[in-house]
């Protein structure tokens, strides 16, 4: 079987996960978790280089303060409680977003966990953290005029040089991208890098989804023909 260089799940679900019984969305973020967990052991078991997960998009913000302020607590307690784990399985974190929206308790918590794994090894976890798609290129954008105006010229752009401007530089795009909960969206995701990224839907809400479902999307991953635009 070949595995994907780099897998990314789009975890949805977990409001409607609690609704169904009777409890707050909060208690479905809450369970997300036990999810993310099963997913990055898996991963770091079979060999994957890279687990990117999107947890938080710039449109969250815009959620009932409640719900921003429980998520990013658990964001933040899973650091700390995750830290012994992630260094026992050589498994490297980041973080990637607009870390200037984040809280500066939040932030240094990131910064630490992202500094002691910097040097393992193995699967490299990623969280997309209050990112968007189309913030990811505006902030490219951005940054490529400046160093331009530094340089007092237009400088040479291509592919692969505007790609180093995104948040994600030094990641290799997707290979497969998962959603959970039955939509079929790319929810303004990484829309740069998802080019020719193969996509898997499930029904499976995320609190839900276990090894045996990240099994059957790679089985689903392994039936593709990968063309890029050519023939054969
Ligand atoms: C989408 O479900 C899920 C989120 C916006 C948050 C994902 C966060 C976690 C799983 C918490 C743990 C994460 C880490 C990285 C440790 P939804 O609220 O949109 O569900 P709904 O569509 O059913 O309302």
């Amino acid at each position: 079987m070949e595995i994907p260089r780099h897998i990314s799940i789009i975890m949805d679900g977990n409001g409607r996960w609690a609704k169904k019984q009777g409890k707050m969305r909060l208690f479905g973020h809450n369970a997300g978790r036990e999810s993310v967990r099963a997913c990055t052991e898996y991963c770091a078991e079979i060999g994957v280089g890279y687990l990117s997960l999107f947890a938080f998009s710039e449109e969250n913000w815009g959620r009932p303060a409640d719900e921003v302020a429980g998520l990013m607590d658990l964001l933040g307690r899973c650091l700390l409680e995750e830290r012994d784990t992630l260094l026992k399985n050589n498994v490297r974190f980041r973080v990637i977003g607009d870390r200037a929206r984040l809280s500066a308790s939040l932030l240094k918590g990131v910064e630490s966990l992202e500094k002691e794994t910097a040097s393992n090894s193995g699967l490299t976890l990623i969280i997309m953290l209050s990112y968007s798609g189309k913030w990811d290129i505006l902030q490219a954008a951005r940054r490529y005029a400046s160093d331009c105006l530094e340089a007092g010229e237009a400088l040479p752009l291509d592919e692969t040089g505007f790609s180093g401007y995104l948040a994600t530089a030094g990641v290799p795009d997707p290979d497969l991208l998962i959603r959970t909960s039955g939509e079929q969206r790319i929810s303004n995701y990484m829309l740069w890098q998802c080019a020719y990224t193969e996509f898997y839907y499930t029904p499976v809400l995320w609190p839900d989804f276990r090894k045996t479902d990240l099994e059957q999307a790679l089985q689903s991953y392994n039936l593709r023909e990968r063309r890029y635009g050519k023939v054969e």
